[in-house]
């Protein structure tokens, strides 16, 4: 069906100098006020909204099909763009300083009423949003989302096209790879009893590229994983997937450096300054607790255990005596600011971390105060005030546990601290490095060593000759980009050694025939001259949520699914009739 009034202008474009102009304007009704006899309406398309001003004096039918009017009606309108009187102008909107007398209406289309007001401020509840994505998808806040993301592909594909990177696709029906979350599974037709994994992630095809000899290779790659989901994870997301030949770790994270500068620039006007921090991971635990740091505030973990060793307080002392330590955290002018009770919710929290208590001290003119102070000699209180640089007015807060406890316990409470306190400017970003993970972790369930990052990494080559007797002591060149406390991205130097590689297996306890079934094709495909190689890949939702300030990755994917990893709109997962399940050999027990 055609219709007559085809726009001549979006709905953000009008200024003061159309006035006089007749335009034509499509779009959908986003609000509307009767103010005596005249009735006004705002016009919304995705470039912005138009005042419309229809006049019961210019044509009578028309200003009564315009009063039956309703929010998100599809409408199609003729008119005189006018300078709005003077005191109405709205220059919050791009369009404020005009209206269109409106001559021509033509309804395009009728709405039911909506669920939520899309026009309104205040955002409707996320499962009614997700019901009716197509509504909430018309919201500012969500095409703020969804064309900052556009935005961001666009530049990623104009860094990586200009540096003679080559963009190619990698299948979604393929085997299970190296990531170590659970697989999403696709039942064959042809294949009785067998089945596609999704990816989750494109890692060893883009390993094949490079022994293909494609050199440079990205990709903006969707992956699947079945995990927990939590506020930052979704069962599919996006990374920015990249690979090099020929390079050490530098000149992957210089690429990627690079592209963090022009994004920065481009997305939001911060020059930044390169090259971005590096930490290793051993000193981002040590002094800030997590691998992850948000390095936006200072606030560092702080050890105590010599001081703590001489107190009376048997508490720390039965500690110390277990081989524990016991470090802390200076919250600055906090004293007053933590009540018992919130002392004691901070306890709590620090208890999800494995922590047995918080002991804590206000610092005081004269000394330490707190419940547990007179455990410390006057002159212990001092040495402690100094090793934390405390000053009176501030709280410390102390764990003592094993190395990991402190460090979980700690790390965590700096960040909660960190929001609390308002220690940083939330409009701040900070982008950093943290390189050298260990290259395996001790898997306590199952006993044995699994990869901390995949088993296709590279051993530092002086940690080589500890590979087999101290696995644990080895690091990996492996690197994470964090942004403000985020972990955005990861990637590290691969083996490109068969004779490595069958070490790094053996570690990890895989049996021939298991590497075998897993890789056997891209062990294989090592054997036939496979260059140095490293990269990297990007979870693309996190940078656009943190870039944009988002609170969830849901804001800013266009249909994302629920934390239990359902789809609301389309009600997916669904089942499916019986013969679908026939045809793909598949009896569905409960
Ligand atoms: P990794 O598993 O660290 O590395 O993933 C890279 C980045 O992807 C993002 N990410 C996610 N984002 C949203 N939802 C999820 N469920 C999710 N899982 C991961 C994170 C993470 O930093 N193949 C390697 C990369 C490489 O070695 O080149 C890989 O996938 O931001
Ligand atoms: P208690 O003697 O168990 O009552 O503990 C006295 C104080 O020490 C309380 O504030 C506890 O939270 C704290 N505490 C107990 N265990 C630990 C620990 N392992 N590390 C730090 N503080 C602790």
């Amino acid at each position: 069906m055609s219709f007559e009034l085809k726009r001549t202008h979006t709905c953000g474009e009008l200024r003061a100098e159309h006035i006089g102009q007749t335009v034509r304007l499509n779009g959908w009704v986003d609000s509307w006020r009767d103010h005596g006899g005249l009735l006004f309406v705002d016009l919304r398309d995705r470039w912005g909204k138009t005042q419309l001003v229809f006049d019961p004096a210019t044509y009578r039918a028309m200003f009564e099909a315009a009063r039956r009017l309703r929010a998100e009606y599809v409408i199609a309108v003729e008119g005189e763009v006018v300078r709005r009187p003077e005191g109405t102008e709205n220059p919050k909107i791009a369009t404020g300083e005009v209206e269109v007398r409106v001559r021509r209406l033509e309804v395009l289309n009728a709405s039911l009423t909506p669920p939520f007001e899309v026009s309104g401020e205040e955002p409707p509840g996320e499962e009614v949003r997700l019901r009716y994505r197509y509504l909430d998808l018309r919201r500012q806040p969500l095409q703020r989302a969804l064309m900052l993301r556009h935005h961001l592909n666009r530049i990623i594909r104009e860094y990586f096209n200009s540096l003679d990177f080559v963009e190619v696709e990698t299948p979604i029906l393929a085997k299970s790879t190296p990531e170590g979350a659970r697989d999403f599974l696709v039942p064959s037709r042809l294949y009785p009893g067998h089945f596609y994994a999704l990816p989750q992630s494109p890692q060893l095809f883009k390993q094949l590229l490079m022994i293909a000899g494609y050199d440079r290779y990205y990709q903006i790659a969707r992956c699947f994983r079945d995990e927990d989901l939590r506020a930052n994870r979704q069962p599919e997301f996006t990374q920015l997937d990249v690979e090099m030949s020929f390079v050490h770790r530098d000149d992957v994270l210089n690429v990627i450096e690079g592209l963090c500068y022009r994004l920065m620039k481009e997305l939001k006007g911060i020059e930044l300054s390169l090259p971005l921090p590096r930490l290793s991971y051993e000193e981002a635990v040590t002094r800030y607790g997590l691998d992850a740091p948000d390095l936006r505030f200072g606030l560092e973990i702080v050890e105590i255990t010599d001081l703590a060793a001489e107190s009376d307080f048997q508490v720390f002392r039965r500690v110390i005596d277990r081989g524990g330590r016991v470090r802390g955290l200076r919250a600055p002018n906090a004293a007053q600011r933590y009540s018992r009770k919130m002392l004691d919710e901070l306890t709590e929290y620090v208890g999800q971390f494995g922590a047995k208590g918080l002991a804590w001290f206000r610092v005081e003119e004269s000394g330490l105060g707190g419940p547990i102070a007179k455990n410390f000699s006057s002159s212990l209180q001092e040495r402690i005030r100094e090793r934390l640089r405390a000053e009176p007015g501030d709280l410390l807060l102390f764990v003592a546990d094993t190395w990991e406890v402190t460090c979980a316990a700690l790390g965590n409470l700096r960040k909660r601290l960190g929001t609390e306190l308002e220690l940083y400017d939330r409009s701040a970003f900070h982008i950093s490095w943290v390189l050298d993970f260990p290259m395996f972790e001790w898997d306590e369930d199952e006993k044995r060593w699994t990869a901390t990052h995949h088993p296709f990494t590279m051993p530092h080559v002086e940690d080589l000759d500890r590979l087999e007797s101290d696995p644990g002591s080895v690091r990996a060149y492996a690197y994470d980009l964090i942004i403000n406390g985020e972990e955005a991205g990861g990637g590290t130097i691969r083996c490109h050694d068969p004779d490595i590689q069958r070490r790094i297996f053996r570690v990890l306890s895989l049996s021939e025939e298991e590497i075998e079934e897993k890789f056997g094709f891209f062990v294989n495909a090592l054997r036939y001259g496979t260059p140095p190689h490293g990269g990297i890949a990007l979870g693309l939702d996190r940078i656009v949520m943190l870039l944009g300030g988002y609170q969830s990755i849901r804001d800013v994917i266009a249909f994302p699914k629920t934390q239990k990893g359902a789809d609301l709109m389309l009600g997916a997962p669904s089942p499916v009739d019986d013969r679908q399940l026939r045809e793909l050999h598949i009896r569905v027990v409960s």
